[in-house]
């Protein structure tokens, strides 16, 4: 798509062809298309209404009914902040008192619209013209243009000392290089993202959850996020918005971990009852800070698995109960579940080389009981536990 497609797609016949086309998205491309064109729609606009009602579609898991009314390219769809996970945020800064917000390379604006909703008023910037376009688009569709301003601006060139906080989401990826791992060539890159919380103490920087600990700036509070508990992304929350040195957030429940991030977990030996904990908990190495709140403990000071002698509810980690430790041995492991009728396994594994498939295959499985299989170390031994 281009910016004179998008405006033909914000016309009336635009609209209409948009509505067509959501009638028909989803099945055949080919008959969609002859579909509209049936309808008299000029092919270009038949081709960017299609694409859009696809996007539409897709960008349901991320924004829900909302995304029905939203314009996306592809790229900006992926790198979109979910709405849950945007809510959340612009609702934490509004209770910190952030009244007016810059965006730095806003996106589609999923984050923009989302502090809008809580009344914040938000100057946005994209560097792409037609990202910008579609975000400026998306506010206007979500009757939020009052609060939110978008330009086509590169993030260096903003005022942001005029603002009470700042918010950046650096592009991570380049199309044909795929992730970018270094954050040198993030874009904005990390010396312009880093160099912000000098300029504007309440700023927040949304980076990849596989991001390093030690990028924290000084007195930052380092947030991981899942979702469903897929690990979505981390935020550093910095200056006065730190309330933590480490927090886990688990969405959409809400339930919160805090704490330093440095405590060790108490070492002991397995239990009855094997914990695997969310992987927001992992990242934000909080799992002495888990283990404290459910009275566990670790059985190998490098693996985040927890272990309790009695069961303990929590919403921080799924609970398994181990029915069988042993030593690993293809042939120890074959006969054991062969004895207990094992077809059906879950294969999980922490500190183990193991290749998951290719252990079921080897294990040639036959029965109809269903199990958990845990491949770990304990105290550095690797080793085998059977669960329910
Ligand atoms: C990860 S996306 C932001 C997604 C956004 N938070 C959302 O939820 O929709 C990063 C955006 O930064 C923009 N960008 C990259 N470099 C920029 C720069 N120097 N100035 C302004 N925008 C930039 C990209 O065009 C891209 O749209």
């Amino acid at each position: 798509m281009d910016l004179e497609l998008l405006a033909a797609l914000r016309t009336d016949e635009g609209s209409a062809a948009l509505a067509a086309a959501a009638e028909v998205a989803g099945g055949d491309p080919l008959a969609a298309a002859t579909a509209l064109r049936s309808r008299g729609v000029p092919p270009a606009l038949a081709s960017a209404a299609l694409t859009q009602a696809d996007l539409r579609i897709r960008a349901a898991a991320k924004f829900g009914a909302a995304g029905a009314s939203m314009v996306f390219t592809r790229a900006g769809l992926e790198q979109a902040t979910r709405a849950v996970v945007a809510d959340r945020r612009a609702a934490r800064l509004r209770a910190a008192g952030v009244e007016t917000l810059a965006d730095l390379g806003c996106g589609l604006g999923s984050d923009a619209l989302a502090a809008a909703r809580q009344g914040i008023k938000v100057y946005a910037v994209d560097a792409d013209p037609l990202t910008a376009a579609l975000a400026s688009a998306n506010a206007e569709a979500a009757g939020l243009a009052h609060l939110v301003t978008v330009e086509c601006a590169d993030a260096t060139s903003v005022p942001v000392e005029q603002f009470d906080a700042v918010f950046a989401d650096p592009a991570r990826r380049r199309a044909g290089r795929g992730r970018l791992m270094d954050p040198r060539s993030w874009s904005p890159p990390w010396d312009f993202i880093s160099a912000l919380p000098g300029r504007v103490p309440r700023t927040v920087l949304k980076l990849a959850p596989g991001i390093d600990h030690a990028l924290l700036p000084p007195g930052a509070e380092g947030e991981w996020v899942s979702v469903d508990g897929d690990l979505v992304e981390a935020a550093f929350w910095c200056g006065p918005l730190a309330e933590f040195a480490r927090r886990a957030i688990l969405l959409p429940s809400g339930a919160e971990l805090t704490g330093s991030g440095v405590e060790a977990a108490p070492v002991g030996p397995v239990g009855a009852y094997l914990y695997d904990p969310d992987p927001a908990v992992v990242r934000s190495h909080l799992v002495a800070e888990f283990a404290a709140s459910i009275g566990g403990r670790i059985a190998d000071p490098e693996i985040a698995y927890v272990y309790t002698d009695t069961p303990a509810d929590t919403v921080f980690g799924r609970r398994l109960e181990i029915t069988d430790v042993l030593p690993f041995s293809l042939k120890r492991l074959r006969i054991l579940l062969r004895e207990r009728g094992v077809g059906r396994l879950e294969i999980r594994k922490r500190g183990s080389a193991l290749e998951p498939e290719q252990l079921r295959r080897d294990l040639r499985l036959s029965g109809s009981a269903g199990a958990s299989l845990v491949l770990t170390r304990v105290a550095g031994a690797p080793t085998v536990l059977l669960c329910r």
